[in-house]
């Protein structure tokens, strides 16, 4: 084993884990993680940062937040739940805070 030669500066997963309808655990975060994914694709797009912050979409984190989606991120960036897509600038300004450049 050996480290990758590519390394994020930080990696966003974002649950998109999809559960069939009889499941006692509920749907999962489902299409609203992959809105929620597509958004911080977005995000990073624009802000340049696509090459150093990676978005990656996962299946169950285990919070299962009845509205919104599941999100953690590496390095210490915690876990965070009812994200929607309309949350992703304000995410990316906050890990632009406390993760600069
Ligand atoms: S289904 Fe998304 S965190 Fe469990």
């Amino acid at each position: 084993m050996r480290a990758a030669r590519f390394q994020p500066r930080l990696h966003l997963f974002v649950c998109a884990n999809e559960r069939g309808p009889a499941s006692s655990l509920g749907p999962g975060c489902g299409s609203r993680g992959r809105e929620v994914f597509e958004a911080l694709k977005r995000e990073t797009g624009r802000r340049g940062l696509a090459a150093s912050v990676w978005v990656t979409e996962t299946k169950c984190l285990g919070v299962c937040p009845p509205e919104g989606c599941a999100l953690s991120i590496s390095h210490g960036g915690g876990v965070f739940e009812s994200v929607t897509a309309a949350d992703a600038r304000t995410l990316m300004d906050r890990i632009e805070g406390t993760h600069p450049r």
